[in-house]
């Protein structure tokens, strides 16, 4: 019969087909851990031991020429986009290495991190040193991601997101983290213009509305918890509950109790599963006056660790203290809590080198403003800021995603 070769051949197929699969399987299936998933698996499973807050800035010689990110990134503000402000060292300032005591920082990889980070959202919430965090980020991250454009919903002030691997990346600007707003007095008693009421319990509009939306959320607080800002003649006021707090709270223990109930608030709003992190005061290296003071830092290469005391520490009483001051008061309240602190005040205190100081992209801007000795040059110290954020999101990730 004709077609009893073909039915019999049937099974033969089938079985070479099944071979061949299996051959297939077998040469092809050892390349699987190289995919974005898997790399981002074995990334998240290498464990993090060690304390990357500690250590010492190594020269790596020869000086960099090539950057992580250029002038030309789109996420870029002017006023830190030293390359395009023609600092004339930014080589140096870039081969600074932060090396921890126990251990080696790697550099992030964005391709890596993003893969990890897939379809996962990441929030920066506080003032303009967390800004100039995100402005870095972003730099970073579009490396992997050409496709990557700006982004700003849900009340962003600026952020990004990437397409390829469907993560945002945003910034949302609260620089007192707590609502507050101007209320003039009618009679000017006492020189008093007015003041700011603070509501203590009451989390500014412009982060009210992403309690779901990310999976890791960065804060901080700090340089604006100052007379510097807001000078007796307009005083910050507290408010709690809607009614002011008697007797009126100095300055210090208004931060204390907004961190605190900023925190409280976050904790019962937001999901368990949201990764927590409270990043601590980015040092100012104003040298022989304040910001309008004439104050300056043109310097040419990092503090040595036995002059950090000497700018730093509160009992000097130097134009830098605040930062170690804001970081007791903000430690405490932290205590006990979901928030795992991140600490990059130490290693950028050594940086007085790294800031823009008088190139800030307009001509009038040092008459006018003075250096900028607190904001960072990018490409630059924040860069190493994210080199350890993303190691600790790695890190948390493993045990939560
Ligand atoms: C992108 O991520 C969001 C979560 O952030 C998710 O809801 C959405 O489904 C994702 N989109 C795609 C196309 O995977
Ligand atoms: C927050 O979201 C709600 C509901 O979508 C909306 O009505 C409200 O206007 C939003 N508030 C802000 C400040 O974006
Ligand atoms: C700052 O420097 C300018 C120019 O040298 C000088 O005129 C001015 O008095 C200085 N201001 C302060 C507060 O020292
Ligand atoms: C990494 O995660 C482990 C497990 O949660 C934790 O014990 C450890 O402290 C973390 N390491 C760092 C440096 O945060």
């Amino acid at each position: 019969m004709p077609s009893k070769p073909a039915s019999s051949l049937f099974p033969l197929l089938l079985l070479l087909s099944f071979v061949l699969l299996f051959i297939y399987s077998f040469i092809f299936g050892p390349t699987t851990p190289t995919t974005p998933t898997s790399t981002a698996k074995i990334l998240a499973t290498r464990s993090l031991a060690c304390d990357l807050f500690h250590g010492k800035w190594v020269l790596q010689e020869p000086l960099t020429e090539k950057f992580s990110y250029d002038e030309t990134c789109p996420f870029h503000r002017n006023s830190w986009n030293c390359l395009k402000n023609q600092r004339p060292d930014m080589g140096l300032i870039n081969s600074w290495k932060w090396v921890p005591d126990k251990c080696d920082l790697p550099r992030i990889d964005p391709a890596a991190f993003l893969s990890m980070t897939r379809n996962k959202n990441i929030g920066l919430i506080g003032d303009s040193l967390n800004e100039n965090f995100i402005v870095s980020f972003l730099c970073i991250l579009r490396a992997a991601d050409s496709g990557a454009k700006k982004w700003k919903k849900k009340g962003a002030w600026r952020g990004g997101y990437f397409p390829k691997y469907n993560v945002t990346v945003a910034y949302h600007r609260a620089v007192l983290l707590a609502e507050y707003r101007w209320q003039p007095v009618a009679n000017d008693k006492e020189g008093l213009k007015g003041a700011y009421r603070v509501d203590v319990d009451i989390p500014a509009v412009d982060w009210i509305n992403i309690t779901n939306f990310y999976d890791v959320l960065v804060f901080n607080t700090g340089h604006w918890w100052g007379y510097d800002k807001f000078p007796k003649d307009r005083p910050l006021v507290f408010y709690r509950g809607g009614t002011e707090m008697r007797p009126p709270l100095g300055i210090m223990d208004g931060l204390k109790v907004v961190v605190e109930n900023m925190v409280t608030y976050i904790e019962r709003e937001f999901p368990k599963k949201t990764l927590k992190f409270w990043r601590l005061q980015s040092p100012r290296h104003f040298h022989g006056g304040e910001w309008n003071q004439n104050g300056s830092c043109l310097f040419n290469k990092p503090l040595e660790e036995d002059q950090l005391d000497l700018w730093f520490d509160p009992s000097n009483s130097g134009v830098n203290k605040d930062a170690r001051q804001v970081n007791n008061v903000i430690r405490e309240a932290l205590k006990d809590t979901s928030f795992q602190v991140v600490d990059l005040t130490h290693l950028s205190e050594f940086r007085a080198d790294a800031h823009p100081a008088v190139w800030l992209g307009k001509k009038d801007a040092v008459a006018i403003w003075g250096q900028d000795c607190m904001h960072w040059c990018l490409p630059g110290v924040p860069d190493t800021w994210v080199d350890i954020l993303s190691e600790l999101i790695r890190n948390s990730s493993s045990q939560s995603w």
